[in-house]
């Protein structure tokens, strides 16, 4: 497969849009939420929100949908809603093209549009990948916290997770290579087959810069595996740091390499169900491809329309949002309830946030029955978690405000 890279830094197109787009999308488009509304949504993660709770646990953004994805789907609702005609997608399907533009304009990366398959969501991809690729009891490599589904659908398709936790060190949460060297070694040949990497990692908000990325080359190359590449908060990264795709490290590393995305987390799109892999190794996506339609479901129209809106039309919206993002990550920061501690994500909408010092079993509980918060419980992400809460952020200022304070005064209550 050829994969050319532009030099560092080069995208033409976002130098072009970047000057304009903040201000096109001011952060009061997105602090205008008013809760009753919030409260009749019948998601996931409002529907939860029982008895005066606020709700900031699954990772779906309060704000409303980018007005290019609402016009798509007028559009496509008033047009065919007939069978769609990719059961073939061995020309990358509808999305191959949008996806190899997107990396191209947003990562400087250049990728071959016919590896391009869709799958309803990530997970889905995650499992038919590990399907195809693997053995029952093969090996998965992770790095824990780890966002709850992974380790559960690897475990139910008979393969093992093998994790390795994240640390905090002085400079923020970083992975050990040589731990990561030893787990794998410790499987014995040929038995850790895959890395399944979440770059930018959910929950801690790490964006792994290039020399941390390079190691992990480096292993998978030693050890033969096959590289997931989790990137569905890539489009998320804050100024400062940079999300380099897994893909672009090497032509070898191209080859073993499957990119997972969706526009689930930068475009709030995780109901459309519809998510793409660029399935690198020629093998598993000829796997993949005899499958496919039959086995593993089809996306539907509504999805794709969405999200090829939201890759070709949806930048200026989503620097919009970055922008109110990345204020509210400072806000978490500034009136981060006494006694907890927290470091900043480098993207995405989640802070991981340590309660250890007070001193609780589980503070999930607590801070639901105490300040009316609901959260993610950190010991859903691995042993790792137990003395963590995940709080996402995506939501008005003035809500954000008003859940920090009902948890401080509820931290300060432990004191
Ligand atoms: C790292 C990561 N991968 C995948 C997903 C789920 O994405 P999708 O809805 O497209 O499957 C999430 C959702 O929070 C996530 O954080």
């Amino acid at each position: 497969m050829a994969i050319a890279r532009v030099p560092q830094g080069v995208n033409p197109r976002r130098r072009e849009t970047g000057a304009v787009s903040v201000s096109a999308w001011p952060a009061s488009s997105f602090d205008n939420l008013a809760l009753p509304d919030l409260l009749r949504r019948d998601g996931e993660k409002w529907a939860t929100a029982q008895g005066g709770v606020l709700s900031s646990w699954v990772a779906d953004m309060d704000f409303p949908t980018a007005p290019a994805v609402g016009e798509a789907l007028r559009r496509r609702i008033g047009g065919d809603l007939g069978y769609p005609a990719w059961f073939d997608e061995s020309d990358g399907g509808p999305l191959g093209e949008v996806f190899a533009a997107r990396m191209l304009r947003r990562f400087g990366v250049e990728v071959d549009e016919t590896c391009v398959r869709m799958f309803t969501d990530i997970n889905q991809a995650m499992l038919a990948t590990l399907q195809v690729a693997t053995r029952p009891g093969d090996a998965v490599l992770l790095h824990t916290p780890a966002c709850p589904p992974f380790v559960d659908v690897i475990e139910k398709i008979g393969r093992r997770p093998l994790t390795v936790p994240l640390q905090a060190t002085e400079t923020g949460w970083e992975f050990d290579p040589d731990r990561m060297e030893r787990a794998v070694t410790s499987q014995g040949p040929g038995r850790c087959r895959v890395l399944f990497l979440v770059n930018p990692h959910n929950p801690t908000g790490r964006v792994f810069r290039r020399d941390e990325l390079e190691s992990l080359a480096e292993l998978a190359i030693r050890r033969d595996l096959l590289v997931v590449s989790d990137e569905v908060h890539a489009d998320l990264t804050y100024p400062g740091h940079r999300h380099i795709p897994f893909v672009s490290l090497s032509d070898e590393i191209a080859e073993r390499t499957v990119t997972l995305t969706s526009g689930s987390k930068a475009f709030n799109l995780s109901g459309v169900r519809c998510a793409v892999a660029h399935v690198g190794p020629k093998a598993v996506r000829e796997a993949i491809d005899e499958r496919h339609g039959l086995m593993f479901g089809q996306v539907g129209v509504l999805g794709v329309e969405a999200l090829k809106a939201a890759w070709t039309a949806g930048d200026e919206w989503l620097d919009g949002v970055t922008a109110v993002l990345d204020r509210n990550r400072r806000r978490v920061a500034e009136q981060l309830p006494e006694g907890l501690r927290y470091r900043m994500p480098e993207a995405t909408f989640l802070a991981w946030l340590d309660c250890a010092r007070l001193g609780l079993t589980d503070p999930m509980p607590y801070f639901r029955d105490e300040a009316k918060v609901l959260l993610f419980s950190g010991s859903a992400f691995g042993a790792v978690g137990k003395d963590f809460v995940r709080l996402n952020f995506a939501t008005s200022g003035a809500l954000l405000d008003e859940m920090l304070a009902r948890m401080g005064a509820a931290a300060r209550r432990r004191h």
